[in-house]
């Protein structure tokens, strides 16, 4: 299930009802789906786009996306520190970010904008499997895998060619780990490790 950390509130959202409409209250929609219905590591996309037909054409017609695809990605895949590299810096899309989680875990940092243009406070949002995020197009966030550095997930395009990150040139991310890394960067007050990204203690372990 998913969380919302604050860290700079130093709270967290757990229940799926507040979470919905913290995210809601920012423009973000958030939903949860039957998980676990196949999630068999042999399953095929084709397989896991059939068996979730009905939600992503009930998504498609909502929100007029067109395409959908499934991602993935797991601690073999090649060329993954090069991957998490472009998501984990803050950036924007010019369409939205629609992803449903199929199996793993990973975490969306927000930066929201308020009506007056100025920023709010920075939020966390943990995904699991059976959570789908709706992050619009504009928005000011970032992404990392947890520490299993897994994650499967549907993702659904106005146009695929449109899913390209746009940097918006801060440094705000190096500011914020995703809890869940684990307590080691909790200890250390939450902070990436300078200069380095999401693979480093990851790589350590593998
Ligand atoms: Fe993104």
């Amino acid at each position: 299930m998913a969380k919302i950390t604050i860290a700079d509130e130093q709270r967290e959202i757990t229940e799926v009802e507040a979470i919905a409409a913290y995210l809601g209250g920012h423009g973000i929609v958030y939903e949860q789906w039957n998980s676990g219905r196949l999630d068999s590591p042999d399953a095929t996309s084709e397989e896991i786009l059939a068996e979730y037909a009905p939600e992503i054409d009930a998504l498609k017609e909502a929100g007029g996306y067109v395409t959908a695809d499934v991602i993935n990605v797991h601690p073999e895949t090649p060329g993954l520190d090069a991957m998490l590299e472009k998501f984990n810096k803050e950036h924007t899309h010019s369409e939205d970010e629609v992803r449903y989680i199929v199996k793993g875990r990973g975490t969306f940092h927000i930066r929201p904008k308020n009506e007056d243009g100025s920023f709010g406070t920075i939020f966390a949002i943990e995904m699991e499997a059976g959570d789908l995020i709706n992050v619009p197009a504009g928005t000011h966030h970032w992404f990392d895998l947890c520490s299993e550095r897994t994650i499967r997930a549907i993702r659904l395009f106005l146009d695929p060619s449109g899913w390209t990150p746009h940097y918006t040139g801060t440094d705000i991310h190096e500011r914020y780990a995703p809890v869940c890394w684990g307590p080691a960067y909790i200890a250390a007050g939450g902070l990436r490790p300078a200069g380095e990204g999401v693979g480093i203690q990851l790589n350590s372990t593998n």
